[in-house]
């Protein structure tokens, strides 16, 4: 391989001071797919997201087996149709004016079989492209500049959606002394929480001279206060545990996400006032709280909830794997604002930024290993390394996250094939056994998709949390034969629409493609195996055994185009509650009805603009939490309906259960004007709360011609970091701000001042424009821009242009 010293020159270096702990981000690199012509880029960083999209990047011809297919077909969007298979290589620098005494590079993940070399000598290697690894470079390492390159390789038919590809989470130099904590292995938990005190267990394991020495720890809240302290004379070497108690402890929950840090330090001289003379010095944020899974249900803190959550691929839509925390913090105030209160990392380790901003922004997580153990799903996927890795992923999963507060269960697979056999259940044992022993508290689970065979198998039983995806009517059989008495629906839904798509009649169906790779937004289909969202708030609802549930999914992912697997063109999924830019769907409306209730919903569907449909049946739905409206069509009522009781008795047979896609079960949830004759103007609903009293209304009205474009930012401030994003929803609206709800208007993006353009999406999944040219069509009158900053604190001015229309918007930002 070829080294571009030369180019290196060019980059700057990171100097890198030997005393105590330093952990540096190594974002500066250089990446090459043919190691001969590099280019400077910015880690994290996915090479393939700017594609350009072809089917014949991972054409796989399979069948989807978990799906019932039998036959082999052509896939040819399974994985996101983008460049992510091969080779890639990365290289940076690091200057040492002195040499650190233990120095190791820390990934947080990389996309995938990195293997890592410092100065040209091979340090270490990793199998799985989503697993937190540690390589320690100490002995490779020479004073003044080293070289460290990571090599990559993405292997065709290794997923069974889009993985990304390359250094797509942060790299990190960690620097410590001699004496050292060993970082992984400081583990805070809460004990129990009684009598106003919550008694804290700390685990801290030292390294290296101990001799004249002392660690003391302190426990500082979230506003800077000290709430404990202990001091002790370092053992040797090997595991410390303490027991610590914090009185009136602020307990962490999603809607009080209060944390704390738990500030370590190895001193010589440890004066009242402080230590001054330290040979490392660790600071842990950790949370205050009890899990625990019974009969009484899933609880928190004590207190029983049922999780309303939401299954999340790793993918940021648009800015593909490479993680960012604007991206993620948008992400979780969207799907709180819809009431959800859990994600499950389907099927992979998280990111240490998402499980950071899910502690701090009150989020709570099942955070999930496996997608498959020994048996293949896919012909090269991570069956290749099961045997000889599992542990080891497994281990780096808890030991790197299990401090974080925002996690509440461990997951170590999902529709593992090996479910129906004793040998799967001593596989689930064993991996269970692990995150025990690293991870007394939390509880363990699985996703399961053949509730017979791992029932009779005994897998299913022996999980902490038996969880089960989908099939929701054979849940009252499932669990007669749990002794833990409880069950999660770890996947349920998988409904399936595009925004802003309506297809008529609106057909309740599990079957529905169309031409334009589209499915309907009456939000009434779904696939073979899955169900529509009212049969899983009718099991959570009636069945006090119901633990909760996990969407599939929050936000539409790269890959597994279902139900168009074999349509091209069609690159991502249509499951997603909003879309891939992150737009809501109508589905967000019935869920916030359902899950939200701290504020009411009121939603009107579809768009009112249908030319050409005058006089025909239109139906008009309403998702709210109001139990009646009232429906009034260029002011003429067209009725008032009320939410209909309907009830599954737990004895009714499976086969009767299976269709529970019925209008009856669909008008426990929402409200159904099913013959409305569409004539242009206004709609407009009235609610009526339970004693029918008129207490909300919401209006839409059919469009004119298209006028202007409307910009919103999510925010109007973002900091000056090169990180930062801004999320701007454009609309093409009529002269009154109507949308023109059809619109696919070509657009073009300009930056200028503080920030640069980084990214565009309109949710379209059959759509071939590249997310990071500055122009893109809109998809049913809207799209998002992103604006990324540029590390100079100033102004930021926004331009989009139409130009079929002859017109522009802006849009002023800061970034500070
Ligand atoms: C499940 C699977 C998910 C996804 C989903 C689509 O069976 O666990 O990864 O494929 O189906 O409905």
């Amino acid at each position: 391989m070829k080294r571009p010293f030369i180019l290196l020159l060019s980059v700057l270096s990171c100097v890198v001071q030997a005393q105590n702990r330093q952990e540096t981000n190594l974002r500066t690199w250089q990446f090459s797919r043919d190691s001969v012509h590099w280019q400077p880029v910015t880690v994290p960083h996915d090479w393939a997201i700017s594609g350009p999209f072809d089917k014949k990047w991972d054409l796989q011809c399979v069948a989807i087996t978990q799906n019932g297919e039998q036959k082999a077909t052509e896939k040819s969007g399974r994985s996101g149709a983008l460049p992510w298979i091969g080779k890639g290589f990365y290289q940076t620098e690091l200057t040492f004016e002195t040499l650190p005494s233990h120095a190791w590079l820390a990934f947080d993940g990389a996309m995938a079989e990195p293997k890592v070399y410092v100065n040209g000598h091979f340090a270490g290697e990793w199998k799985y492209g989503y697993t937190p690894f540690r390589i320690d470079a100490t002995r490779w390492l020479k004073k003044g500049r080293n070289l460290i390159t990571v090599t990559l390789n993405n292997v065709e038919e290794s997923s069974r959606w889009y993985p990304g590809a390359g250094l797509y989470r942060p790299v990190k130099l960690v620097t410590t002394g001699e004496t050292h904590f060993d970082s992984w292995a400081t583990f805070v938990r809460t004990e129990r929480i009684e009598a106003g005190k919550a008694i804290l267990k700390v685990d801290f394991q030292t390294v290296g001279p101990m001799k004249g020495r002392l660690v003391r720890g302190r426990i500082i809240d979230d506003r800077g206060n000290l709430v404990a302290s202990f001091s002790r004379p370092a053992a040797p070497s090997g595991l410390n545990e303490l027991t610590v108690t914090v009185k009136k402890p602020h307990c962490w929950s999603p809607e009080t996400p209060r944390l704390y840090t738990l500030d370590l330090a190895i001193c010589r001289e440890c004066g009242s006032k402080g230590p001054t003379l330290v040979d490392d010095r660790q600071q842990q944020r950790f949370g205050i709280r009890t899990v625990s899974v019974s009969k009484a249900g899933f609880q928190l803190n004590g207190v029983a909830r049922k999780i309303k959550g939401v299954c999340l691929h790793h993918d940021l839509g648009p800015l593909g794997a490479a993680v960012n925390k604007a991206a993620l913090i948008r992400q979780i105030r969207l799907l709180k604002d819809m009431g959800c209160d859990a994600i499950r990392t389907s099927h992979n380790i998280p990111s240490t930024l998402q499980m950071e901003v899910c502690d701090s922004m009150g989020m709570m997580v099942m955070a999930e290993s496996f997608d498959m153990w020994r048996y293949p799903k896919c012909k090269n996927g991570y069956a290749r390394f099961f045997q000889a890795w599992s542990e080891r992923d497994i281990e780096n999963l808890v030991r790197c996250h299990r401090n974080h507060p925002s996690i509440i269960m461990w997951s170590i697979g999902n529709e593992i094939p090996e479910q129906g056999s004793a040998e799967g259940r001593e596989m689930a044992r064993n991996l269970q056994a692990i995150c025990h022993r690293l991870d007394p508290t939390r509880p363990v689970t699985q996703g399961m998709d053949r509730a017979e065979a791992a029932l009779k198998s005994g897998f299913a039983q022996e999980m902490d949390v038996p969880g089960f995806n989908y099939r929701v009517y054979k849940y009252d059989t499932n669990i007669t034969q749990l002794p833990a008495g409880f069950l999660l629906g770890a996947e349920t839904a998988s409904t399936v629409s595009s925004r802003g798509v309506y297809k008529f009649p609106a057909r309740i169906t599990d079957k529905a493609t169309y031409s334009d790779g589209q499915c309907s937004s009456y939000d009434t289909e779904y696939c073979g195996w899955s169900n529509l969202p009212e049969a899983d708030f009718l099991m959570q609802e009636d069945r006090p055994w119901t633990i909760g549930q996990f969407v599939w999914t929050g936000f539409d992912y790269l890959g597994e185009p279902t139900p168009y697997d074999e349509f091209w063109p069609s690159r991502s999924s249509y499951f997603g509650i909003f879309d891939l830019a992150g737009i809501p769907k109508d589905r967000y409306y019935l869920y916030r009805s359902e899950w939200n209730k701290q504020a009411h919903t009121l939603h009107l569907l579809p768009h009112w603009t249908w030319n050409g449909r005058e006089g025909m049946e239109t139906p008009v739905f309403v998702y709210t939490d109001y139990p009646c409206a009232e429906l009034f069509l260029n002011g003429k009522s067209l009725g008032r309906k009320c939410k209909q009781a309907y009830t599954v008795a737990p004895g009714t047979p499976n086969e009767e259960k299976r269709r529970l896609e019925t209008k009856e079960l669909l008008q426990r949830y929402r409200l159904m004007w099913d013959d409305v004759k569409y004539e242009p103007g206004e709609l407009k609903v009235i609610a009526y709360d339970a004693s029918g009293k008129a207490v909300a209304t919401q209006q839409i009205m059919t469009a004119g011609l298209p006028d202007h474009l409307v910009l919103e930012a999510d925010r109007n401030s973002i900091h000056a970091d090169g990180d930062d994003l801004c999320f701007v929803t454009v609309s093409l609206v009529d002269a009154k701000g109507t949308l023109i709800p059809t619109a696919d208007n070509a657009l073009s993006f300009d930056v200028s001042g503080a920030a640069t353009f980084k990214a565009a999406c309109n949710g379209d999944a059959t759509s071939l424009e590249p997310f990071t040219e500055p122009r893109m069509k809109l998809f049913n009158g809207k799209l998002v821009v992103i604006v990324q900053s540029n590390r100079q604190r100033g102004d930021i001015t926004l331009t989009v242009t139409d130009k079929s229309l002859g017109k522009h918007a802006t849009l002023k930002l800061k970034a500070d």
